[in-house]
């Protein structure tokens, strides 16, 4: 065990399969695929699972049966299971679930704003404010997200300033946690340091949420654990994207996260085999394999 000093004895690994991996598959995946996905996820030791989206069926039709999901998985005692809400009408159907849990997400970027919400990057704090007030009243917690805070495909570069600003005004709203995106996968390891040295909250309260397409997720996240970061979002076999931006691609894949971690000698609970054969197993399920270099590593090697 080779450990680097000044990184954490553990680290929270927040799973986004089931919502981010899932929403941009171009054909719709089996409800019970899903459901068995959740499960997998669980039994492979991963404690917080993103299920599922809240948002408008027609934005994200993937995702348009997650009542459906809601009923058929069981929701296990000590584990969470977040679901995405933009607005009151995602979080009114997210309550007849029981759900404990949310996260609303924000744009850095007005393009980005216009083109996923619908709104302007002003008007996103007029559409969250009453569905966070709503959800804590309910006793649900609420976690953001900003999105494109290293680089948006339409304006170019995203200054740091800027993704400051709206990630304080969503943590002003009463949100637990913020999630920096890197939804289309530019961030460098100085620009993911910059970013969160800049956050007067200091790392406890900010989460990392970096998309793999130039292959720099790893590498900004063990930077985002140097500067104190201790969650960390990732989706089982790298898959993932978002319908709105297509220059996302997949996740930093949760295995190849929990290589890296356990080589460092750094807890994560989850049991490295048992997620791989879930992720070959959804790539069977998908249709083509995963990206993820240790997925396809493990599941290559001879015994
Ligand atoms: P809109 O068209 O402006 O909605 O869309 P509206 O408020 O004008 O309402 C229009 C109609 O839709 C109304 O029905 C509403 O009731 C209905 P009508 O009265 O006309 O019959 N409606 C809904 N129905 C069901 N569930 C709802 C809902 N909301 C309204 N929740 C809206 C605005 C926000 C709804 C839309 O833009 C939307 O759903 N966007 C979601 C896009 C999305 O899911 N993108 C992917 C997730 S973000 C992401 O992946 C990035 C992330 O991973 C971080 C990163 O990587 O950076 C999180
Ligand atoms: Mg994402």
């Amino acid at each position: 065990m080779y450990r680097i000093d000044g990184l954490p004895e553990r680290v929270s690994i927040y799973e986004v399969g089931p919502r981010d991996g899932l929403q941009n598959e171009p054909a719709v995946v089996p409800l019970e695929v899903k459901a068995e996905l959740v499960e997998r996820l669980v039994d492979a030791g991963l404690t917080t699972i993103e299920t599922t989206s809240f948002v408008h069926p027609d934005w994200v039709p993937q995702l348009a049966d997650a009542s459906d999901l809601l009923r058929r998985i069981e929701r296990r005692p000590g584990i969470r299971y977040p679901v995405l809400v933009p607005n009151l009408r995602g979080l009114d159907r997210a309550l007849e679930h029981g759900v404990t849990e949310i996260a609303v997400f924000g744009s850095a970027t007005e393009t980005f704003a216009q083109r996923n919400l619908n709104r302007s990057v002003d008007s996103q704090f007029t559409m969250f404010a009453p569905v966070v007030a709503r959800a804590l009243e309910n006793g649900v917690r609420v976690r953001a997200y900003v999105s494109m805070c290293f680089g948006d495909p339409w304006e170019g570069p995203v200054p740091v300033s800027q993704v400051v600003e709206v990630g304080r005004r969503l943590l002003d709203l009463g949100c637990f946690e913020l999630s920096l995106g890197d939804t289309i996968g530019v961030g460098t390891p100085g620009h993911v340091r910059a970013l969160i040295e800049a956050f007067p909250c200091g790392p406890s309260r900010l989460a990392v949420h970096f998309h793999d397409t130039y292959g720099q997720a790893l590498a900004n996240t063990l930077e985002a654990l140097r500067c104190g970061i201790t969650v960390v979002d990732a989706s089982a076999g790298g898959i993932g994207g978002c319908p709105y931006a297509k220059s996302a691609t997949g996740n930093l894949a949760t295995e190849d996260l929990v290589w890296m971690l356990h080589g460092l000698g750094i807890e994560t609970g989850v049991d490295l085999e048992s997620l791989v054969a879930t992720s070959g197993w959804l790539a069977d399920r998908l249709g083509r394999p995963s990206p993820s270099p240790v997925v396809r590593a493990l599941l290559g090697k001879e015994s």
